[in-house]
């Protein structure tokens, strides 16, 4: 299964991505999370020890390997370079496993018509493309707001969105965005998340004005997880109750693609 994980900043994707990791590689699944921020951040919501994190590197930013590979330098516009690199060899040598979770770096990533045509962009869409064929039991993609950079090519390949939304309108106004977006590339499975939750109130208020977009669940607002990021340890470890509501979202999309 190959989810993609999408939302407004801030609203949670990198925690909801890393609680599905951690449950699917838990239940003995091949997971495979993918890191696509500029900025990555999902091994320390994972809990990764600080000697694999030391090990990792954004793909984007190994310039000799993009030269290697597309034959020119990052950076370089308007110059010939391979727009099919070689990439098969990339998840494993450049990725960390913990506890079951095998996790790559991407760093930014650039799938749609919008991004530059330089060697960078190139290696990274060919490595995503490639991620989607891989016969990885799960993929999760931790991306960054908006889903301009899945292109139309990798749409089949996606399982699901899941759009992370926080109670408030300004959130629900960017799962419409990214829900237009979607529909343009044909992207049709969506998911709603509600993140951030404080109670009944605010979880009514999600399920009644989601965009026509299915709620897959909802993760309670919890003092804990800012906790767990300053100890420097898995929400999944330390807060049950976002591990519990994860569960259950994990059970209904392995469901829900049975079905
Ligand atoms: N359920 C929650 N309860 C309380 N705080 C939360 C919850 N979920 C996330 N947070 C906090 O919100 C912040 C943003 O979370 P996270 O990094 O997962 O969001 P993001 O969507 O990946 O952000 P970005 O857009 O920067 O990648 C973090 O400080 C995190 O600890
Ligand atoms: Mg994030």
């Amino acid at each position: 299964m190959k989810l993609a994980i999408s939302g407004k900043g801030g609203v949670g994707k990198t925690t909801l991505a890393a609680l599905l990791a951690q449950v699917y590689a838990d239940e003995g699944r091949q997971v495979l999370a993918a890191d696509a921020d500029p900025s990555p951040c999902l091994a320390g919501a994972l809990g990764f020890p600080d000697e694999l994190r030391a090990k990792l590197r954004p793909i984007a930013e190994m310039d000799a390997l993009i030269e290697e590979r597309t034959g020119a330098k990052p950076g370089t516009v308007g110059g010939f370079f391979t727009i099919n690199p070689r990439v098969d060899d990339i998840p494993e040598r450049f990725s960390v496993v913990n506890r079951n979770v095998r996790l790559l770096e991407m760093g930014a990533v650039d799938l749609g018509g919008s991004g530059c045509i330089c060697p960078e962009s190139a290696m990274l869409k060919t490595l995503v493309t490639h991620l989607l064929f891989r016969k990885d039991d799960i993929l999760i993609l931790d991306m960054y707001a908006g889903v301009e950079h899945l292109g139309r090519a990798t749409v089949d390949f996606v399982d699901a969105l899941v759009i992370v939304v926080e109670p408030t309108r300004r959130s629900l106004g960017t799962a419409v965005q990214i829900k237009q977006l979607a529909n343009d590339i044909g992207l049709k499975r969506l998911w709603l998340v509600g993140n951030k939750v404080r109670n009944q109130d605010e979880a009514d208020f999600l399920r009644a004005e989601t965009p026509g977009i299915p709620v897959l669940g909802m993760l309670p607002a919890d003092m804990a997880v800012q906790e767990a990021d300053r100890l420097g340890i898995a929400v999944y470890d330390h807060v049950p109750a976002l591990r519990e509501s994860a569960q259950a979202m994990a059970a209904l999309l392995a469901e829900e693609r049975e079905a």
